[in-house]
């Protein structure tokens, strides 16, 4: 086997007695012996940063292209052993998910639609010739590993159990096709808002020499190399000044595709506010944050238009009082203004460069639903309960 996963305690093997399964797979499940007490816990999650403070377990499944998955396992966290030749360290085939596990006023833990991320999961997957992991096999690992490290859904405000979901080629072998063996890790991890500042708004550069995704590549795909590729030109976007980098479209260069790591949407204000957002072509990722928000505007009777929009339309509207907020949405942010748009020597301040009322709203009815404070009309949040193993 080319990948190991760090070796269970004697003890640790002994305590898996049970039978469980993750969607038709039989798996091990070794917890921890000695969990980390609360005092320790709590002190790793005061400031968790982003993708550096993670829970007790891991859960893995292995496939080979003759026995399918199999060897699915809970186990503890802990370092991957990898073979230098792993094909995805050289080759890239590699995709991965991200969402968030919400605690409640209440106390209760739900994952924010963990379905929609199973579905882009086997879609990247299959765009990168990777194997698909079921949808069921996928939401059982989710629920397992947030049942076993319940502690870790933080209650701080603004605090989450970010899931990270990944699977990537790991046969020994440097030959260029589809890895014979692959590896699926899911890890969970404590992270607090991605932007620290909340609701201050951003400032954009438009990148007019830098592409993220052609038609036919890999933008609509959750991969490990779109965000190696969108790297220097988000360096070059604070060369300028810039929080962010905004993609164009690879061939006109002129229709704007999302950011790095985060979908855009326009408001044009007025009675009934209009919201505008890039059409999925293809060439951007289709995002489950983008998804919801659309799906609440519609909701409250917004206007919703998913069709191209071109940069220079972009300064037009704003320029002319049109266009009156701009922002981008993802998991790791969930919703964060726009303030400022620069492109080469131009730049524009959207409305009063601050926060606007319809960004602000959308923001708070989101959260209001992902952390249970809201009704949930499309059943977007699963609740997941604690082990039994935890329970006293
Ligand atoms: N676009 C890119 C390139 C991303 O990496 C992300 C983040 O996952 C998004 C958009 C937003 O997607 P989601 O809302 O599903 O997190
Ligand atoms: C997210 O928004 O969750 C993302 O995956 C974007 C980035 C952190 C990779």
């Amino acid at each position: 086997m080319s990948v190991t996963t760090p070796a269970p305690h004697g003890s640790e093997r002994e305590a898996s007695t049970r039978h469980p399964m993750v969607g038709g797979l039989p798996i091990t499940i070794e917890p921890v012996s000695e969990p980390l007490s609360d005092a320790v816990r709590r002190e790793r999650m005061r400031e968790p940063g982003f993708g550096r403070v993670f829970s007790e377990h891991m859960l893995t499944i292995r496939w080979t292209r003759d026995g399918g998955w199999q060897d699915a396992s809970l186990h503890r966290y802990g370092p991957l052993v990898l073979d230098p030749a792993t094909s995805a360290l050289h080759y890239g085939q590699s995709v991965f998910e991200g969402f968030k596990v919400y605690r409640g006023a209440d106390g209760s833990v739900a994952a924010f639609r963990p379905e929609a991320n199973a579905e882009r999961f086997r879609a990247s997957s299959r765009r990168l010739c990777l194997p698909e992991l079921p949808v069921d096999v996928f939401v059982d690992a989710v629920d397992l590993l947030v049942a076993h490290d319940h502690e870790w859904v933080p209650t701080a405000p603004g605090h989450t159990l970010y899931i990270r979901p990944l699977l990537f080629a790991s046969e020994p072998e440097l030959v260029v096709r589809p890895s014979e063996e692959c590896l699926f890790v899911l890890t969970a991890f404590v992270a607090a808002d991605y932007f620290p500042r909340g609701l201050t708004p951003v400032s954009v550069w438009v990148a007019d020499h830098f592409v993220r995704a052609a038609p036919g590549g890999t933008g609509a795909a959750k991969c490990a190399a779109n965000y190696a590729a969108g790297l220097a030109a988000q360096a070059e976007a604070a060369e300028h000044g810039c929080d962010q980098v905004v993609f164009l479209d690879a061939v006109e260069r002129r229709w704007i595709e999302e950011l790095g790591g985060m979908n855009l949407l326009f408001v044009y204000g007025g009675d009934v506010p209009r919201i505008v957002t890039p059409e999925l072509t293809g060439t951007l990722l289709p995002g489950i944050t983008r998804d919801s928000l659309l799906t609440i505007a519609r909701d409250l009777g917004y206007a919703v238009e998913e069709r191209r929009i071109s940069v220079d339309e972009w300064e037009a509207d704003v320029r002319s009082g049109a266009m009156t907020e701009a922002f981008a949405c993802g998991t790791a942010a969930v919703l964060t203004p726009v303030g400022r748009v620069r492109r080469g020597d131009a730049q524009w301040t959207i409305g009063d460069g601050g926060t606007g009322p319809v960004t602000a709203s959308l923001r708070e009815r989101l959260l209001a639903v992902q952390t249970g404070a809201a009704p949930d009309p499309h059943g977007w949040l699963r609740r997941i309960e604690p082990s039994e193993a935890l329970r006293p």
